[in-house]
């Protein structure tokens, strides 16, 4: 296999590029055998594989929750709906106890399940793949489920660095 050329561009025409890419956002979260709950904002999440079920998304290795997330043997990763902006501001900024005064309640692996959440996938942490500057997790997902109504509310997305929402186009 030959290797990658250098890159011709900087860090900032690359996100910039990265950023045209629209994403759902989520917020993934985890339960510490001491009780402590954890949950981090991403929108690298997306799907793998239908047989077995698997999901993946990848967190900065500069993440102070990292090594939680690596020895965790479960997480939930919760889609946002579009009204649940603010906890997705919370879960990527706030230092301290994030769940505080957020409703949430323990999924079938007693791993917090975000109310209002417009999905969400119980996972196993299957496996892990250190890549530059990110971990990849695999998640092999266990449980999931959709919020009831789910159909009539709108997703919150992320593109070129701002919130959006979507409709139908046609
Ligand atoms: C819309 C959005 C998407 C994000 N996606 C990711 C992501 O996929 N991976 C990641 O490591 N950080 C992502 N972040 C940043 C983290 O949420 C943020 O750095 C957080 O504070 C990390 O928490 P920790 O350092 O306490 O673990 C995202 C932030 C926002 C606002």
């Amino acid at each position: 296999m030959t290797r990658a050329k250098t890159p011709n561009f900087d860090p900032t025409a690359f996100r910039a590029a990265l950023g045209q890419f629209a994403t759902g956002v989520t917020v993934i979260t985890t339960r510490t055998d001491s009780g402590q709950l954890i949950g981090i904002t991403a929108s690298s999440f997306n799907s793998v594989s239908l047989d077995p079920p698997l999901v993946l998304w990848s967190l900065s290795t500069r993440s102070a929750s990292m090594p939680v997330f690596r020895s965790n043997s479960h997480y939930v990763v919760n889609v946002l709906a579009a009204s649940q902006i603010d906890l997705c501001r919370r879960f990527a900024t706030v230092k301290g106890d994030r769940f505080a005064g957020v409703s949430h309640a323990a999924g079938d692996t007693g791993m917090p399940v975000l109310d209002g959440a417009l999905a969400w996938f119980e996972c196993h942490n299957r496996s892990r793949y250190d890549e530059g500057d990110h971990v990849i997790f695999v998640g092999e997902v266990e449980r999931c489920g959709v919020r009831e109504n789910a159909s009539e509310v709108a997703p919150l997305v992320f593109q070129a660095g701002g919130f959006h929402t979507i409709g139908p186009l046609e």
